[in-house]
């Protein structure tokens, strides 16, 4: 019989999760019953009054913390009266695999929710940053309701119970079973990461055409993928579904080993940090490129000589091009979604299939009651996140698998298959300024100025480079729920012009110190406007992020002549 100890604690300040979960440096969680405070708290508020007996997937990105984290929800899980826990072998699982395993069961049992152990594109290591997210039994974030109360639990929480004796070997894939005092029968099984994903992947999509495709059956020449998972989560699902299954040559498939610290890179799938995949493909022997974040959601696509698809045009072409995979010709495709920074490449799509489209906020969170409530099955954020209703995350390997699933239907490379887009549509031309990291009260003081001089806005003039717009709507967007009429309000200033140009200001929810400021601007070129439609993205939007930094005086409140990241 093990038994539980009682642990008093102080409540430590700022345990709110942000955009999705709480992240902080890792030094943060390494104070004394910081991180055990905070799962109690994810029990307690998350799981609510189906805490005792209920059954929960655990496992995280692989990044530095991640193993002594996962002991100590076992431990904290089992003092707590839970059921079951289903652990990835040691204590690894992406997210999008998370999401899966919970929507999928286990066993023929169902799931009520998940712990996943990252912080997302963050770097690691003991400099890095951790995180811990709460997801709920339909295997999506939980949304704000949730992540309120267990805020407030984690303000409040005066103790927490843990079974302090409880050594469960999450390196070895069994099943475990405990005795623990006052609720008795705890099971952990500890899993395969990889198998339940690779099975979802193969119902998904039409794993023989996309292998014909990669070696030349297809175009009558293969079809070479250049793979970077940035010692991130993908690594082992990369390759077990590219190597293994499609049988790719392994030296395509770049830093698939899992690293605590992801090898000291920033592992964010951006034109910045993914800059060796860029480089690599800009040699032109390889036809597809794409890279993965920390815990395997994001992905960035590239084609042929490093051409960039910009993950708002990403979506639209899958959009497009839906009936090419397997999964959704047997399915009522209702609709698509975007959050609202995204550009609104996809609204176009819709509108041409005649189904719904969706504006939500930055957040995956928001996809889900539409899913759930089986109003659209894909949408996509610019900040290199695509997904389906097959989970409820967004995923990196789904989109890359989506893309070659495309390119096998359709007998066109990547470049060939945007610019068709752009033929038949227009082109959606966007790009995101990022100032990383800068100080928090000039970030604050620049979007309060911003939004104080927004009323005055309407029919003003704007002009750089000799350009000239004029403002057609300005405002602080705000996103009612259309399914529980829930309202989220201040998601970001927006500010419209007439001809549909916009650029828009709001500040990053996922930091870990200090405050980002993105700055996303977007602007329309019709199939007819020949001359424009493939121009550089930054030379045709220069003059709308002149207006843009001059307006918000962004030099003038963060000290920052040049954005850290630029999309
Ligand atoms: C995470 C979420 C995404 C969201 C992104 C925004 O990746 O899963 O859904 O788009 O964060 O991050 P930001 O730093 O802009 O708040
Ligand atoms: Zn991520």
């Amino acid at each position: 019989m093990i038994g539980i100890t009682t642990v008093d604690v102080k409540p430590f300040e700022g345990q709110k999760p942000g955009t999705s979960g709480l992240r902080k440096r890792v030094k943060e969680w390494q104070q004394e019953h910081y991180t055990e405070n905070f799962v109690q708290a994810v029990l307690d508020g998350g799981l609510g009054d189906k805490k005792v007996g209920s059954t929960v997937v655990v496992g995280g990105d692989g990044r530095f913390l991640c193993v002594e984290a996962v002991n100590a929800i076992i431990k904290i899980s089992a003092a707590n009266g839970i059921g079951h826990l289903i652990v990835g072998q040691n204590g690894f699982f992406s997210t999008p695999a998370v999401s899966g395993i919970i929507r999928a069961g286990f066993q023929g049992k169902p799931i009520d929710g998940g712990i996943i152990l990252t912080a997302s594109h963050n770097p690691g290591g003991p400099k890095g940053d951790f995180g811990i997210k709460f997801n709920c039994e339909n295997g999506g974030p939980a949304p704000d309701s949730v992540t309120d109360r267990i805020y407030k639990i984690a303000s409040y929480l005066t103790s927490y119970r843990i079974c302090n004796d409880l050594q469960c070997n999450v390196a070895q894939t069994g099943q475990y079973t405990f005795d623990v005092d006052g609720f008795g029968k705890f099971v952990v099984d500890v899993v395969d990461p990889c198998s339940a994903y690779v099975d979802l992947m193969r119902s998904i999509f039409d794993f023989d055409k996309i292998k014909a495709l990669l070696h030349g059956e297809i175009l009558g020449r293969p079809f070479r993928v250049l793979l970077d998972s940035m010692h991130g989560a993908t690594g082992p699902y990369v390759s077990s579904i590219l190597a293994d299954i499609l049988k790719c040559d392994p030296v395509d498939l770049l830093r698939t080993l899992p690293k605590v610290d992801f090898g000291g890179c920033h592992p964010d799938p951006n034109l910045t940090y993914a800059k060796s995949l860029v480089d690599q493909l800009g040699q032109g022997q390889h036809d597809i490129g794409a890279a993965f974040d920390g815990d395997g959601d994001r992905n960035m696509i590239l084609g042929k000589n490093a051409f960039f698809v910009t993950p708002s045009d990403s979506l639209a072409v899958i959009a497009d091009n839906i009936q090419c995979i397997p999964y959704f010709r047997s399915k009522k495709v209702t609709g698509f979604a975007r959050s609202m920074p995204t550009a609104a490449a996809v609204d176009l799509v819709a509108k041409a299939k005649g189904v719904d489209i969706f504006e939500t906020p930055t957040g995956w969170k928001y996809f889900g009651n539409l899913m759930d409530a089986g109003r659209m099955v894909l949408c996509g954020e610019e900040s290199f996140g695509t997904g389906s209703d097959h989970i409820r995350e967004k995923d990196g390997v789904w989109a890359f698998l989506a893309w070659l699933q495309i390119v096998a239907e359709r007998k066109m490379g990547v470049e060939e298959l945007v610019k068709a887009h752009w033929a038949k549509y227009g082109r959606n031309v966007f790009t995101r300024y990022d100032y990383e990291n800068v100080e928090a009260g000039g970030a604050n003081l620049l979007m309060t100025f911003l939004e104080a001089q927004m009323l005055g806005f309407k029919g003003k003039e704007m002009s750089a480079n000799g350009v000239t717009y004029k403002v057609d709507t300005a405002d602080n967007f705000e996103y009612r729920d259309p399914v529980d009429g829930s309202l989220t309000s201040k998601q970001g200033l927006r500010i419209v012009f007439t001809d549909g140009s916009r650029f828009v200001l709001r500040l990053s929810g996922t930091g870990s110190a200090g405050a980002t400021i993105r700055l996303y601007v977007d602007s329309y070129v019709a199939p007819s406007d020949q001359s424009k439609l493939l121009l550089p993205a930054q030379e045709l939007l220069r003059p709308l992020v002149l207006i843009a930094l001059e307006v918000s005086k962004m030099e003038q409140f963060t000290g920052r002549r040049e954005p850290t990241v630029i999309t």
